[in-house]
């Protein structure tokens, strides 16, 4: 996918990441150290950005997850199949370099992986998300997100939802 300067694409193990810096030492070393065992485990997916002078400006991982229906309000359970929870995609990590910060980049790669979760042939519910502070949980509750019941950090967003707000875009 191309995001004007930018192209979204799965990472590969030999993309040297060894200099991202999204300003957040745990996200720095998750994705410099970690991902890549995560990937081959099958433990989750990673996207990331490439600006067109080859820099990674930013990424996001992807896995299998389930939302509970008690942590939903009744608005949408009475909605949905009197099963204990529904599937989900977590969104685990999203972050953007400190060099590509506030040129909407967040939001690209937010609407990447909205978009290949509604593209995906295994269905989905929503999508899941552990906000890391109360800034991010701000940066997805500006996109639409709401907090769960069970755990303020912890924020959904119904993929038809996302659907309805993308066409829109
Ligand atoms: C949060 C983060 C991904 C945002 O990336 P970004 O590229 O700077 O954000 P964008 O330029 O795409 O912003 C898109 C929109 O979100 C808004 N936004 C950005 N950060 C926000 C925040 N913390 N709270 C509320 N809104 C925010 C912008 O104002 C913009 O709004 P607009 O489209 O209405 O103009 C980035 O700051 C980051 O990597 N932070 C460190 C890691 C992190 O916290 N990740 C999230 C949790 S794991």
């Amino acid at each position: 996918m191309k995001s004007s300067k930018f192209f979204i694409t799965a990472l590969e193990s030999s993309v040297d990441r060894s200099d991202f810096d999204c300003g957040v030492e745990p996200l720095n070393r998750y994705f410099t150290t970690q991902v890549g065992q995560d990937i081959k485990r099958r433990i989750t997916s990673c996207f990331i950005a490439t600006h067109s002078d080859g820099d990674i400006a930013g990424f996001y991982t992807l896995a299998a997850a389930s939302i509970a229906l008690k942590d939903l309000p009744s608005n949408l359970t009475k909605k949905l199949p009197r099963y204990p929870s529904v599937p989900a995609v977590r969104l685990g990590r999203l972050a953007v370099s400190v060099s590509y910060r506030g040129r909407g980049l967040g939001a690209a790669l937010l609407a990447d992986a909205l978009t290949r979760s509604l593209q995906a042939d295994i269905a989905a519910y929503a999508m899941l998300v552990n906000a890391k502070d109360e800034t991010a949980a701000k940066f997805y509750e500006h996109h639409g997100f709401m907090a769960t019941k069970e755990d303020p950090d912890i924020l959904y967003l119904p993929l038809a939802t996302a659907k309805q707000i993308l066409s829109k875009q």
